[in-house]
């Protein structure tokens, strides 16, 4: 038997001055192997093309469609209707600034982050186009893959309580980030750069362990796990830094 959906969706958009936050609800027949793309897709053709999302590639991949769905950050194209319950609430991710109902501005947060931490190699190797690159042992290359998948989505910010109280925190995908370059061989940054940039309170050390990164991560990143060697590593180099050990 097919159910009727109720959808709660947040409704607000700031660029207009008469807009008030408020909740619309929408009813919805559920379709066969229906996703959250789909059925907000459908209210927004039938029944109100006012409606404000994102979304870009339908796959998981681009990271544009995160949302809350029923009080957890997840990706509206990779769930499933038959996944929840008749009634659905839709809210905009926190953290980030917000562009109109569910669309947030996860690219500006993304960037600053970016440069924050130097998301990039940092190598004195001059690139030779000519030169074939030196090839990176498979199993190194394979870990360091693992946590490049990244999609820049937001729902492990999102989910936070750090970085729900703080703007300043790094949040676990730049902390993960980091994690990464310390792993490849091509980045020359020394252990003190590293500890400059996520051996703070900013870093690794306001993260307070709440797990709700890994949780909720879409992509199934082994956050966990990189935070704790990251505090780690970090601790152990404060405890050179004090013996002025830290190259
Ligand atoms: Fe999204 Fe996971 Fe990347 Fe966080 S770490 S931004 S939850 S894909
Ligand atoms: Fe936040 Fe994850 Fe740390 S939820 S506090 S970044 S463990
Ligand atoms: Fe790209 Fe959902 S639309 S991840």
């Amino acid at each position: 038997m097919t159910r009727r959906l109720t959808f709660n969706i947040f409704r607000y958009n700031p660029q207009d001055p008469t807009s008030v936050p408020h909740t619309d609800t929408y009813a919805l027949e559920e379709a066969e192997r229906m996703t959250l793309y789909i059925a907000l897709t459908k209210i927004r053709e039938e029944q109100d093309s006012s409606l404000i999302f994102d979304f870009c590639c339908r796959a998981g991949i681009c990271g544009a469609c995160a949302m809350v769905i029923n009080g957890r950050p997840g990706l509206a194209c990779k769930t499933l209707t038959k996944d929840l319950p008749d009634e659905i609430t839709l809210m905009p991710l926190p953290v980030f600034k917000l562009v109109g109902d569910l669309s947030v501005d996860t690219g500006t947060w993304f960037r600053a982050m970016n440069e924050k931490v130097e998301s990039w190699v940092h190598s004195s190797k001059k690139m030779d186009p000519t030169v074939q690159e030196e090839r990176m042992d498979n199993a190194l290359a394979e870990e360091i893959y693992e946590l490049e998948r990244c999609v820049e989505c937001g729902c492990c910010v999102a989910a936070c309580g750090t970085a729900n109280m703080r703007p300043d925190f790094l949040g676990a995908t730049a902390l993960n980030r980091i994690a990464r370059f310390i792993m490849d061989p091509r980045d020359e940054r020394t252990e003190k750069e590293y500890f400059e940039i996520v051996g703070t309170d900013e870093g690794i050390f306001g993260c307070m362990g709440l797990l709700a990164c890994e949780d909720v991560c879409p992509k199934q990143l082994p956050l966990q796990d990189q935070l704790g060697i990251l505090r780690r590593k970090m601790g152990w180099t404060a405890v050179k830094q004090l013996f002025g050990l830290a190259k």
